[in-house]
């Protein structure tokens, strides 16, 4: 028998508290046109309470996909979890969301990707959907960017927030629809450009590596801007070159939501009219690698049944990519 891998289901978490452009104005050297014009973010969500986590993030947007779908957390039988911010480097998020939900007869991982992760992190569910082996596979895409934010490096927290999402992977016969082809890429000589200097085995926490912000995300915002422009814009221009996609048939692109400029560069290249294109940077900033599953479930009213959708991402790595699929279902 053979089987497509087809989103069956959607749902997403963004915290309650909206940090603004005008808030961060008195917390860096910054101000609302700037970061607007330069990023098209307006504001982001942030996780406050210190009890919670990125799993928290997880659970939520997992609670209520089950609860639309009738599911019962036993029938899951996988669940992968990626992110950037885990709630610890081990064990993984995955296991904690699972066991948090009441996920018990699954096997469940973190892919750990940067910005890209939820995009392989569907492809590998994916690939065990189509395989026949599991049957109901949890692809979380989660990030509590907040706890590795300086909020004196005007850099980097005017573009991150904290937010997530979960799609349902089951398998299909109907060789149409699901995930059809993916080009996924990376390049390890770009991780000096975006990265958490300290807090692994090369730089384990010390007080030093504390006093110097070394537990932080850096980033060399110009030089990951030129290659996510054409990290992101070559690999959504050859996936829809190999499958006939053009501005007409293809119906949406859903890209990573990091840059308004970038998603802009991309949609030209890819000669699509903004209509086609998601887009809510300017609500919850960079999720890392909650911006496809927040603008998948914000979408979820417009998508229809044999809807062709690009999904596209670039991260930290360098890791970066894009995969075609047809939309399952009616809302
Ligand atoms: O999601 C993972 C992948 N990440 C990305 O794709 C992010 C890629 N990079 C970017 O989105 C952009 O590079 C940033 C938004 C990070 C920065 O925008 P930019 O247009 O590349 O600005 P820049 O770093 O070249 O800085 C331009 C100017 C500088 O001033 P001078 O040297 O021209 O006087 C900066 O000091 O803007 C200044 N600047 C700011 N001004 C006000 C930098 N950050 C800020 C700020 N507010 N927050």
């Amino acid at each position: 028998m053979k089987y497509k891998a087809i989103i069956s289901g959607i749902e997403a978490y963004a915290p309650d508290y909206v940090l603004t452009n005008a808030m961060l104005e008195n917390m860096v050297e910054t101000n609302d046109e700037w970061i607007q014009s330069r990023t098209g973010i307006k504001e982001r969500r942030i996780l406050k309470d210190p009890t919670k986590a990125t799993s928290d993030i997880g659970v939520e947007a997992i609670n209520k996909l089950l609860k639309k779908k009738g599911i019962s957390p036993d029938e899951i039988d996988m669940v992968i979890c990626a992110t950037t911010t885990p709630d610890h480097i081990f064990p993984a998020t995955a296991n904690i969301i699972s066991d948090k939900v009441g996920i018990k007869n699954a096997f469940g991982f973190d892919v750990s990707a940067a910005c890209s992760g939820f995009l392989y992190a569907l492809n590998v569910g994916s690939k065990f959907v189509e395989s026949g082996t599991h049957k109901k596979v949890l692809v979380v895409g989660a990030d509590k960017m907040s706890s590795i934010m300086n909020y004196e490096d005007r850099n980097t927290c005017i573009i991150f927030g904290d937010g997530g999402g979960v799609v349902l992977l089951e398998p299909t016969e109907d060789m149409d629809l699901g995930i059809h082809d993916s080009i996924l890429k990376s390049d390890g000589q770009g991780r000096h450009y975006l990265h958490q200097k300290a807090g692994g085995s090369l730089h384990p926490a010390t007080l030093e590596t504390v006093e110097n912000k070394e537990h932080f995300a850096y980033q060399e915002g110009k030089t990951v801007f030129k290659f996510a422009v054409k990290g992101m814009s070559d690999t959504t221009f050859e996936l829809m070159q190999r499958n006939n996609l053009n501005a007409e048939n293809l119906d949406w692109l859903v890209p990573h939501q990091a840059n308004i400029r970038i998603i802009e560069a991309t949609r030209k290249r890819a000669e699509l009219p903004v209509e086609k294109v998601m887009v809510n940077i300017q609500k919850y900033g960079n999720t890392t690698n909650g911006t496809i599953p927040l603008c998948l479930w914000e979408w979820e009213n417009k998508l229809k049944k044999g809807d062709k959708l690009i999904l596209t991402a670039f991260g930290g790595g360098f890791t970066w990519g894009a995969t075609y699929l047809t939309w399952a279902y009616n809302s």
